[in-house]
């Protein structure tokens, strides 16, 4: 069975106040587009046409209009309601009938990933339909993450949310490939502290089963979240830097599904024209003449 892909884009985004106060946070601009662009682009990349938006009762109205179903990217589009942000595992739950037993690939709306080799890891992890996939990636702060430990040779063998010590500088980033048995097992788990059903929970099942691959993002890799003021104008700064060095568009679904043939020339300058004066349409028309 074909992987399906689930973006969850919901959370208050407190931490954003008041920016967030009256839009998702998943739209805000990452530079030149809205941010729920770049996780789609990487799950596009991987391969992913089936996908699922979760947002909040307020917002579904605006990723509707934004993103529609799915036809200008050549994939499918699908919408369902997080009444209340209780947790990334939850997610799960609200896509089990747009599951239909698939295997699956959750991306967090406001992880965006970038570098060469991106898309031959997303393939790699998308052939295994046994057990899980995760990435991690070594960061400055893990505190602030789902943190992964190592034994002596190199193997995980903990995963911990959060933690006030961490005992590697490994993140877990927030995109995650999963076998048909993850919405079973998120049905078995309690919420934490916080209030959360938390994926390093389910993740913990996997590693228990022995069942959880746990690959690096090396060097050459960007993993940015946009969670604060400075993490967001941070993360529009190298896509700016990127972007105006090589000419080239990062995170822009449109020229993904064209250079993937899921769209046609067509199809491709009728969506230009509603962009031209931003310089975005000018841009999709380039890539036809070149
Ligand atoms: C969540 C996960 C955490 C993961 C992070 C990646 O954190 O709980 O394990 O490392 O996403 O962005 P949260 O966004 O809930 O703080």
């Amino acid at each position: 069975m074909k992987r399906k892909g689930i973006i969850l884009a919901g959370g208050n985004g407190t931490r954003l106040h008041p920016l967030t106060l009256s839009t998702s946070k998943q739209l805000l601009p990452i530079y030149d587009k809205p941010m729920i662009y770049y996780p789609l682009s990487t799950l596009m990349l991987g391969g992913i046409k089936d996908i699922l938006i979760i947002s909040k009762p307020n917002d579904e109205n605006s990723f509707k209009k934004l993103l529609g179903d799915g036809e200008n990217f050549g994939i499918n589009i699908s919408y369902k309601i997080q009444p209340k942000p209780e947790g990334i595992a939850q997610a799960f739950l609200l896509a089990e009938s747009f599951l239909d037993n698939s295997p699956s690939v959750l991306i967090l709306g406001d992880n965006l990933f970038h570098g060469d080799s991106l898309v031959s890891l997303l393939s790699e992890a998308d052939k295994e339909f046994k057990g899980a996939s995760i990435f991690a990636y070594a960061v400055k702060d893990p505190e602030r993450y789902g943190v992964i430990e190592f034994n002596e040779d190199g193997i995980a063998n903990n995963i911990i949310e959060k933690p006030k010590n961490p005992k590697s500088s490994y993140a877990i980033t927030g995109i995650y490939f999963y076998d048909n048995t993850v919405v079973n097992k998120v049905k078995t788990i309690k919420p934490s502290e916080r209030g959360e059903l938390e994926i390093t929970d389910i993740n913990r099942i996997y590693l228990d089963e022995k069942g959880l691959k746990v690959k690096q993002l090396g060097r050459g890799i960007t993993w940015l979240d946009t969670g604060t003021f400075d993490a967001l104008y941070e993360a529009s700064g190298y896509i700016r830097a990127l972007e105006q060095r090589q000419g080239l568009k990062i995170g822009c679904p449109e020229e993904i599904a064209w250079r993937k043939g899921w769209i046609n020339n067509e199809k491709l300058k009728e969506i230009a024209s509603n962009s031209i004066k931003s310089g975005y349409g000018s841009y999709l028309l380039k890539l036809i003449k070149e």
